[in-house]
């Protein structure tokens, strides 16, 4: 595919997602209209919107048909409303102390810090709010629908399934538990083990990643555990590299194109990928991981263009 056709179908989709997140926001109104206006506020901020996109895309690799368009929508939102809560009590100053994000001044930097950690929160549980409007669509009652779905019993199946992954990769075993080594690890004396950071990396970064993608391939219809496994794999080996470009580009990016600051790990003595390993290293592991990820892609057939392409764009990303 050449690289201005990728642009173009990327940005298309993009767009779509975004309509697509925003369908879903609150309305900022009322007493607690404050906290819905910083929730918001993150999420319309920008961002690449990767993990919707993976979501999607893997839904369609795995055949999701557009009738069932209503049971991924709400959590294509879901999962980005997680992923901006886990950016905006990231950025806070207890964690990481950023005050830029996506191009713009951090969430607690414009409201205040209590403010910014409620619009985490009202995020983190507006995700479950949102991902269970998909309810309605499994009860059958949707008459628009009601020709061609299939029974409201497979419906609530692939629902749940989908929510028990969501809220186990956003938790303590996943992106929560990553976040308390990361910040842990900043007291840490001595080196990191390779390990220790690769559970860091896996937890904080992959484990969202995974969920899109999982989650993605459930909702088409794929049942088989085996199947969601390689997805799983797949997917951490995405993140793991997704995560080693980040921490490159906090110490070679660029602020204007990043949007956020450069030289904020060394700045909080986190020990990275970079730091551990090495810039080369670094690097040449991004493609190593890439290619992995491409090649275990290749093994559910399917068509699979734009989401190579994408995985190949990651490896040189800029932002
Ligand atoms: C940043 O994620 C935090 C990491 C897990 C590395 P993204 O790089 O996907 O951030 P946005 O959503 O595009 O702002
Ligand atoms: C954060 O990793 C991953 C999250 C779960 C938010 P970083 O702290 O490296 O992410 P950035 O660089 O601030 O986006
Ligand atoms: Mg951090
Ligand atoms: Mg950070
Ligand atoms: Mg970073």
């Amino acid at each position: 595919m050449e690289a201005s056709m990728f642009n173009d179908i990327l940005q298309k989709k993009t767009k779509t997602i975004e309509r697509i997140i925003r369908s879903f926001l609150p309305e900022e109104k009322g007493y607690q209209k404050t906290v819905i206006e910083a929730m918001n506020y993150s999420v319309t901020a920008g961002g690449k919107r990767l993990r919707p996109l993976l979501m999607e895309e893997t839904f369609r690799l795995f055949g999701g048909k557009d009738e069932d368009l209503p049971l991924l929508e709400p959590f294509l939102a879901a999962v980005e409303m997680i992923h901006t809560y886990s950016l905006v009590h990231d950025d806070l100053p207890a964690m990481d102390n950023d005050e830029y994000r996506r191009g713009k001044k951090t969430t607690w930097n414009v409201y205040g810090q209590a403010m910014g950690i409620l619009a985490g929160d009202g995020l983190l549980n507006f995700a479950f709010e949102t991902a269970l409007q998909a309810l309605e669509f499994c009860s059958g009652t949707n008459r628009e629908y009601l020709t061609t779905v299939p029974a409201p019993e497979y419906n609530l199946q692939r629902l749940t399934r989908a929510l028990v992954i969501l809220t186990k990769k956003a938790g303590i075993y996943g992106m929560i538990g990553g976040q308390t080594a990361d910040i842990e690890a900043e007291q840490q004396e001595g080196a990191l083990e390779p390990e220790q950071l690769l559970f860091i990396h896996e937890h904080k970064t992959a484990s969202l990643i995974q969920a899109s993608m999982m989650i993605g391939a459930v909702l088409a219809g794929v049942a088989d555990e085996e199947t969601v496994q390689a997805v799983e794999k797949c997917a951490y080996d995405i993140g793991i590299a997704f995560q080693i470009q980040d921490d490159i580009l906090d110490v070679v990016g660029d602020v204007e194109e990043l949007g956020k600051p450069v030289g904020s790990d060394a700045l909080n003595h986190k020990q990275t990928y970079v730091t551990i390993h090495g810039l080369r290293q670094a690097e040449k592991d991004v493609e190593v991981l890439t290619d992995e990820a491409i090649g275990i892609l290749e093994s559910f057939g399917g068509d699979n263009d734009f989401l190579k392409e994408l995985l190949l764009s990651l490896i040189h990303r800029r932002k």
